[in-house]
């Protein structure tokens, strides 16, 4: 998306309120800072925190976009003191940070950390430490009594914790002053625990301060899709079943599950990346456009588009001709032996968790009738891309001898979501020569060649929006609701199918996966 360049808001001018001095007037584009808080963190241990939170956290402050008083505290199971975790922080944000180390600004923000010590998250007494630590950053580097609860914990601890942040207070109303939670997926294991989940959460803070992070939409080419839709002339016209023949959403890994089997094994692919991830992706580009930018008109449009999605072929519903699942088997990837699914450490020996899974949906409203859109996500596989393919349809008629286009694909947008961010046009091109002989060529817009700016992290733009209570980039309940609508059947017949067919490290997933296609006289790219 190209990026404009705002005049600098009068307060991201130096010496304006709120701005860093540490910064030394770098940084004069920022809109907008977040206000002066206390950021409560569940779960800093995590793997999640470690490499991708605090990395972000540090990166923020050093861009100068969290207020000088922002403030940290640690909640875990660790007997930690304020400076363990100062030193873990330190590790995390120097090894996973992208921007260069300023020790001024980590000194600042260094000063912001607390860590509590809890018990368990069970721990009625650690509440109520937690309660006065808070109450003393407000004191000592007026944080105004603003609070964002970071819960980066498995889902079964919600009830438990929800319910005593309540008890001790610390979500109270409090004029001038806000309370946010910020909650990780999975939203649920199915319609009806992320209903319960929702429940949970509402009762301690209001809808518009529950911020779900889906870290896909974080990311630039993930928002780039709606600047590539509705900023253009030139798309729009043809986004639309007149001219598209099918709509290919990828999300290739090409590691396993490393030591996350304790979390993968009761979660597998369909629930860990299709329900948010994939399926948000499809509603960006599958959606009307919206009235503006704005959360709640962005919001309609996609939760418009899920709701039309239907499972159904051409009107009947068999879920063995428009889904397959995989699991990765033993074998090399890289020339390097790895294990099976099934070897891995911590996964049960007669689990039946896939790690791919690939799914044919529709979607009934004028505009995509009769278009497929295919969607397939797993681990171990060829290699690491993520990419939306709008792929048209042949033209009605080609003025040329059948032998100049033999080699002719398809017109084909690629959005590349990532690596290699950018987007590909394939279009039909005559061969130099005196004949005339068509191939298919690319047009290549890349990130890297057309921005001086390197993209931030998701997680920056995340962490950074739910301070400022920016609600664009985070899903909405219902969203999450009509995901799960569309996923609970498939899961429920794959629960009743036994085990996901094994497919080989370094493919492009099972065979299951490749007849989907070939049922409809398509193939996946690449593979
Ligand atoms: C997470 C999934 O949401 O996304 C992981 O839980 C997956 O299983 C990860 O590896 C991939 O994220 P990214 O940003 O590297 O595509």
């Amino acid at each position: 998306m190209p990026h404009s360049h705002p005049a600098p808001s009068p307060a991201a001018e130096q010496g304006s309120p709120g701005v860093n001095p540490l910064l030394d007037g770098r940084d004069l584009r920022l809109p907008r800072i977040a206000d002066p808080c206390v950021l409560v963190m569940f779960g800093i241990t995590g793997d999640l925190a470690r490499h991708k939170l605090l990395p972000a956290i540090y990166d923020l402050a050093n861009r100068g976009l969290l207020s000088p008083s922002f403030s940290l505290v640690g909640v875990g199971r660790r007997h930690w003191g304020d400076d363990d975790m100062r030193h873990y922080v330190e590790q995390a944000a120097r090894s996973g940070a992208r921007t260069p180390w300023r020790p001024a600004i980590w000194e600042q923000l260094a000063a912001g950390m607390r860590f509590v010590e809890f018990d368990s998250f069970e721990d009625n007494a650690a509440y109520e430490a937690l309660a006065r630590v808070v109450a003393e950053l407000d004191e000592s580097r007026g944080t105004l009594g603003n609070r964002a609860f970071y819960l980066s914990i498995p889902p079964g601890w919600f009830p438990a914790v929800t319910e005593r942040i309540a008890r001790s207070g610390l979500m109270d109303d409090a004029e001038g002053s806000w309370r946010r939670v910020v909650i990780e997926k999975p939203f649920g294991h199915d319609r009806a625990s992320a209903r319960e989940l929702d429940e949970l959460v509402g009762r301690i803070v209001r809808p518009d301060d529950v911020f779900r992070v889906d870290h896909y939409l974080g990311k630039e080419t993930v928002q780039n899709i709606l600047a590539l839709r509705f900023a253009n002339t030139m798309f729009e016209p043809l986004w639309n079943q007149r001219y598209v023949d099918h709509v290919q959403i990828t999300m290739a890994e090409d590691i396993g599950i490393g030591t996350r089997a304790g979390y993968y094994d009761t979660i597998g692919s369909a629930r860990d990346v299709i329900q948010n991830h994939l399926l948000q992706l499809l509603a960006l580009t599958a959606m009307e456009e919206p009235t503006s930018m704005a959360a709640e008109a962005v919001r309609a449009e996609k939760e418009k588009v899920l709701a039309a999605v239907v499972l159904e072929r051409d009107g009947v519903l068999d879920l063995d001709l428009t889904t397959a699942r995989g699991r990765y088997g033993s074998g090399f990837q890289g020339g390097l032996p790895v294990r099976g699914y099934l070897e891995e450490k911590g996964v049960a020996p007669d689990s039946r968790t896939e790690t791919y899974a690939a799914l044919r949906l529709e979607i009934a409203n004028r505009r995509w009738a009769g278009v497929p859109f295919y969607l397939r996500a797993g681990k171990r596989l060829a290699r690491r891309v993520t990419e939306v393919a709008v792929v048209f349809k042949q033209p009605p008629f080609l003025p040329f001898t059948s032998a100049a286009t033999a080699g002719l694909g398809a017109n084909t947008i690629v959005l590349r979501i990532q690596p290699d961010e950018g987007i590909t046009l394939r279009l039909a091109s005559k061969v130099p020569g005196t004949q005339m002989e068509l191939r298919d060529v690319s047009m290549d817009f890349g990130y890297g060649a057309s921005f001086n700016e390197e993209s931030p992290e998701a997680y920056e733009r995340l962490i950074l929006d739910a301070l400022l209570g920016d609600a664009p980039l985070f899903p909405h309940q219902r969203e999450v609701d009509l995901s799960w609508r569309i996923l609970d059947p498939v899961i429920e017949h794959w629960a009743a199918s036994g085990a996901p067919q094994d497919y080989r490290p370094g493919s492009w997933g099972p065979t299951g996966a490749h007849e989907l296609l070939a049922r409809d006289g398509r193939s996946w790219r690449r593979s």
